[in-house]
């Protein structure tokens, strides 16, 4: 039998290739929404406030939706940018579809947070999945604060929520939707175009990230594994590979020996100092299976080969 499928918020950098992925799947039909709508034409795609809990509702119902991807958020430097709307959004859409998972209108939701949830008491190197957490940002707490209530809701009421914290993700297809790792795409797209990158973070700012074709096939494996297999029901630590606006640079210059990078250093460089280098994501390997193929060069290849 068939899934109703609904991803909120597949307009955005991670929706787009989460969508491309599902609509392979024989077995789900897939629904999108987004507050703005920028696939043209597309069937089965709907405009929707994710902070408009009414509308939410009357779609999930008239869809007879089984399972929801919410992507809608504002990320951590346009959070920062706008605290008061960061919160709202992250929080509101989030609560509004744990409520209705809780009523029965639908069986399981994805819910995703972000390494943002670290803060700058939490250890910088293979950060632990529990340790000291307490984060800087608005858009972190924001992150910390919805994993508590994905706990909350799966013990209290038996919500089916799952939970990756993503670190910085690398893509192609959509343009990365304002977090403090968006230089990670940018500095590719530069070295293509003008083959000069000026960089808002230092050289040596070490972060973890994730080609996109590993975070789909993570959010996959982590929704499509049996509920028991679940043991994380705030949110499971995810790693990639470590990188730095140098290294990057470095790895670039093995297809494009003229690249240069520079460097303007803006507010960004303070919200990267706050978050960890590399993330122990064991818990995710062990529990469903996590397993990335892209290292920093494989992801900076085929990168290069998309947009070249
Ligand atoms: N991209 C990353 O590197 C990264 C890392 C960690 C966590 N995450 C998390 O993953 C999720 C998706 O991130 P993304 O990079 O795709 O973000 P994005 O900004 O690229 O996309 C978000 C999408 O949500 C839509 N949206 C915004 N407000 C909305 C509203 N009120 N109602 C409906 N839709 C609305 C936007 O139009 C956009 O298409 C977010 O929760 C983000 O915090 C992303």
């Amino acid at each position: 039998m068939s899934s109703n499928v609904l991803v909120i918020g597949s307009e955005g950098q991670i929706g787009t290739e989460l969508c491309l992925e599902l609509e392979k799947r024989d077995d789900i039909v897939l629904y999108r929404a987004d507050i703005r709508l920028l696939t043209n034409s597309e069937r089965r795609l709907y405009r929707l406030d994710a902070t408009d809990q009414r509308s939410i509702k009357q779609l999930i119902r008239e869809l007879q939706i089984d399972e929801v991807y919410l992507m809608a958020a504002l990320l951590s430097a346009k959070g920062e940018e706008n605290p008061k709307l960061a919160w709202e959004l992250n929080m509101n859409s989030l609560l509004h579809l744990l409520d209705l998972a809780k009523e029965g209108l639908y069986k399981k939701l994805f819910w995703p947070s972000s390494i943002a949830v670290f803060g700058p008491d939490s250890p910088k190197v293979d950060t632990p999945q529990n340790t000291t957490i307490n984060p800087s940002t608005v858009y972190g707490i924001s992150k910390r604060s919805g994993e508590f209530w994905c706990n909350y809701y799966f013990n209290k009421y038996g919500v089916d929520v799952r939970s990756i914290r993503y670190p910085g993700l690398i893509s192609h297809a959509t343009e990365p939707g304002g977090g403090t790792t968006d230089y990670s795409v940018a500095i590719i797209r530069a070295a293509i175009g003008t083959r000069n990158y000026t960089c808002y973070l230092k050289g040596n700012t070490i972060l973890p990230m994730l080609f996109m074709p590993d975070a789909i096939k993570a959010t996959l494996a982590i929704m499509d594994a049996p509920k028991e297999s679940i043991t994380i029901r705030t949110s499971y630590n995810l790693g990639g590979f470590e990188t730095s606006p140098e290294l990057m640079a470095r790895s670039i210059r093995r297809f494009i020996p003229d690249f240069e990078i520079n460097y303007s250093i803006d507010f960004r460089q303070d919200i990267a100092d706050s978050w960890p280098q590399s993330i122990n994501d064991e818990n995710a390997i062990m529990d469903w299976g996590f397993e990335s193929e892209y290292d920093l060069d494989r992801t900076v290849e085929a990168m290069i080969k998309a947009l070249g």
